[in-house]
């Protein structure tokens, strides 16, 4: 049967998570705030305007719109100072050995991200054209937890949403699968991502025998 694999992107395919963390983490420095990896879980999978939002409030910090717009622009040049030399080398182990196995069983492959930098970031790395669909922070008006980048993802493809299966590393992410009605698989720690249907440490864990289960299921 024909099913839509929805992909994450940041901490799925290729590890620019401790980049947004990173840039963030500096930013936070600037509100003499010591933003930690674990406050990190919860700015993962979230949009940028909306992480900002979260940690000034974690900060407590009171910024005023123009401070705010400022920060968004800092925070993303230091964030492409990070990826600029980013190239193939980077993909996360077995994320391709996953998408040639679904393309040779003719199943569904598209991008859900909120970020906005998907694009660039899928081209650098050479993967643009293993997706039939992308779905991205600039297609979406609602961020992770909410379901939209998604259910579009699934639309995109025309497959129903009991018939798409996302691959998140985010706790807002597997939400997100889980409110639309879909199966969500966590790449990540089975405490973190507890929420999921399945979790995977990483994709080398994932066998294309459990994929096959997937897609006959
Ligand atoms: C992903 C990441 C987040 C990031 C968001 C927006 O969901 O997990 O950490 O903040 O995208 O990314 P952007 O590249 O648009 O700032
Ligand atoms: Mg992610």
């Amino acid at each position: 049967k024909k099913k839509a694999f929805l992909f994450d992107l940041d901490g799925v395919i290729v590890d620019t998570a401790k980049f947004h963390y990173l840039a963030w983490r500096n930013l936070a420095k600037e509100m003499n705030f010591d933003f930690t990896e674990e406050q990190n879980e919860l700015f993962k999978g979230v949009s940028r305007v909306r992480s900002l939002e979260i940690l000034l409030d974690l900060a407590s910090y009171d910024a005023t719109q123009e401070q705010k717009d400022r920060w968004l622009i800092q925070k993303n040049e230091e964030y492409l100072k990070y990826i600029k030399g980013m190239d193939d080398s980077e993909i996360l182990p077995d994320v391709v050995r996953v998408l040639d196995f679904l393309e040779e069983k003719n199943q569904g492959i598209a991008l859900g991200s909120a970020s906005k930098n998907a694009r660039p970031i899928l081209t650098k790395l050479d993967l643009l054209d293993k997706f039939q669909a992308i779905v991205d922070g600039n297609d979406v008006t609602a961020a992770k937890p909410d379901p939209e980048v998604f259910l579009k993802g699934g639309e995109a493809l025309k497959i129903e949403r009991t018939d798409c299966i996302v691959f998140e590393d985010s706790i807002a992410g597997i939400q997100a699968a889980n409110s639309a009605g879909m199966i969500s698989i966590g790449i990540g720690e089975q405490d973190v991502l507890h929420e999921a249907n399945y979790v995977f440490k990483d994709f080398t864990e994932m066998s294309n025998a459990f994929l096959l289960e997937l897609i006959e299921a």
